[in-house]
């Protein structure tokens, strides 16, 4: 299976966003980071922009929200319309009851885990999920730099997963360069969020197709 190349429009230019979409008409999905300044202590938009983004983008999103209190917003997100909808683990007060909320609006249900988040009370609850982000930087800002140490919630993830034999997405965000990302598909990530490493090049498709080959090999 190809790597997932997810483009985050969190590293584009705010007041273009119609062109900045068209420009990674060959990702697999667009990551749109939601921070609200509580749970982060970064501000981006809400739910208005992402129901506007997921209007003009050719590609469908995948929404990353860092923001308090998913109980009452994430099933929102996914009303929009969003391909993948995840929220952090601590933003929940009962993840399992939005995970399943998610999935009957028809959205991919993701949970993500905080460089500090341990990954074995998640274990159990794979079944529950259709994407596991594991943070390679603190959330909250682009162009960070990758934490190789989180690499072995990785490997507890992958080694899950295969034992179970559940469709679950492995996805990594943070720091995703070409330098970084066989070492994050080498610990067992499928799904690679990129802002700097793809908005930061003339050639944002020329950049997408690199990183995949370079998370093939
Ligand atoms: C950070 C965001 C990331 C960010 C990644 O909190 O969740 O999606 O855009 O940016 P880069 O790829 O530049 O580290
Ligand atoms: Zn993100």
């Amino acid at each position: 299976m190809s790597p997932r190349i997810h483009p985050s429009i969190l590293s584009a230019d705010f007041v273009n966003f119609d062109a900045e979409l068209q420009r990674i008409a060959t990702a697999d999905l667009v990551h749109v980071d939601v921070m609200d300044n509580h749970f982060v202590p970064n501000l981006t938009f809400g739910l208005p922009m992402v129901q506007r983004i997921q209007e003009v983008s050719p590609v469908p999103l995948d929404v990353h929200l860092m923001i308090e209190d998913a109980d009452r917003w994430a099933p929102d997100y996914a009303e929009t319309g969003a391909y993948s909808v995840t929220f952090h683990a601590e933003a929940a007060a009962d993840p399992v009851a939005v995970a399943r909320r998610l999935r009957e609006i028809g959205a991919r249900a993701g949970i993500a885990l905080k460089p500090g988040t341990p990954v074995e009370p998640y274990l159990e609850l794979l079944p529950e999920f259709d994407l596991v982000l594991v943070m390679t930087v603190e959330p909250g800002f682009g162009g960070q730099s990758f934490m190789p140490q989180v690499m072995p919630k990785l490997q507890a993830l992958r080694d899950e997963r295969q034992r179970s034999g559940l469709d679950v997405w492995l996805q990594v965000d943070g720091g995703v360069a070409l330098d970084t990302i066989a070492i994050a598909a080498e610990a067992g990530a499928d799904t690679f969020v990129a802002g700097s490493a793809v908005y930061g090049k003339p050639d944002t498709d020329a950049a997408i197709a690199e990183l995949r080959s370079a998370a093939e090999r």
